[in-house]
């Protein structure tokens, strides 16, 4: 990227940081100035951030002062997010399809003078239950399903891992799910799901291994069975309300340290069985 294309895609930052503000505002010809430690508010960046747990995420680290950058699919209609984004001056709402992996790229580029303190893949989908009893399999469920599931979150923090270095909590950490728990299984549901969350789960600690000496910590949170969208139609009483689920998952990430890169944590932040 060329120091023009920087200073203008900086611009677009410069309300939220004063690094950010200093790089647009800097003359042609002058050099860009670097990060002081005065520059490097917490950052967060989430993924599917429009509704449910990311949601959910994304005010939580915005009531911190954190500097949040909450992603979705579609910016124009994620109405509770935007909502948000009025509220809070730190949270800017950006468009990433986990698919789209040129657009992950593009972000990336985008906020290439960005430390991001926590990465925080989040995005997800079941599958529907329909597209996953034996007898009746969608095979076409299951490459969609591992494609936002498993490698979105791969690609994400491949293209990211520089902000993550460059942050100072260095953490990547990834909303996964006991049903990807193959100690735990007990028995036969969610083919498609549960495979795609076993997948994330072994990506994730092969980049635990990769990342430790850079000092990047890589963890797996699980939210237990929350009331969003993703669960509709079971009854309200098998589900916890968001607020708990996110409060579980704030705490242990914020609890990651190096010692426990890897792990893959409950809600109660007791490791679970791969
Ligand atoms: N709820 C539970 O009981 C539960 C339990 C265990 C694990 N989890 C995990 O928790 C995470 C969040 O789930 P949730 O309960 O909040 O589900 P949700 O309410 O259905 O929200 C899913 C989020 O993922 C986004 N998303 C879907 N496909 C995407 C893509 N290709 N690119 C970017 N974003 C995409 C959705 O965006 P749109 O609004 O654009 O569709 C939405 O923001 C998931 O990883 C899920 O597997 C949930």
């Amino acid at each position: 990227m060329d120091r023009r294309e920087l200073i203008r895609s900086t611009a677009a930052l410069a309300t939220m940081g004063t690094l950010a503000g200093r790089i647009a505002a800097a003359a042609e010809g002058e050099p860009l100035p670097t990060p002081t430690p005065a520059d490097q508010q917490t950052t967060v960046l989430i993924t599917g951030a429009s509704r449910g747990i990311g949601l959910e995420f994304a005010q939580r680290y915005a009531a911190r002062d954190w500097r949040v950058l909450a992603t979705c699919r579609d910016p124009g209609r994620a109405e509770a997010l935007q909502a948000l984004a009025k509220k809070h001056a730190n949270l800017v709402v950006e468009p990433l399809d986990v698919l789209d992996h040129a657009g992950i790229d593009a972000l990336a580029a985008r906020y290439a003078t960005q430390p991001i303190d926590i990465l925080l893949n989040n995005a997800g989908i079941g599958g529907g239950m329909e597209n996953q009893l034996f007898g009746r399999l969608n095979y076409a469920t299951f490459n969609e399903v591992m494609a936002v599931n498993a490698i979105g979150p791969m690609k994400v923090c491949e293209a990211f891992v520089k902000h993550v270095e460059a942050s100072r909590l260095r953490k990547m950490m990834t909303v996964s799910s006991s049903q990807g728990s193959i100690g735990s299984v007990d028995a036969a549901r969610l083919y498609w799901y549960r495979s795609s969350k076993s997948a994330l789960n072994m990506l994730m600690v092969n980049l635990a291994f990769q990342l430790k000496s850079r000092g990047i910590i890589v963890g797996l949170v699980t939210p237990g069975a929350t009331d969003t969208d993703f669960m509709k139609g079971l009854p309200k009483k098998m589900l916890r309300p968001v607020a708990d689920a996110v409060t579980d998952m704030v705490r242990e990430i914020d609890r990651f340290d190096l010692s426990m890169t890897g792990q893959f944590l409950d809600t109660k932040g007791q490791i679970l069985p791969w």
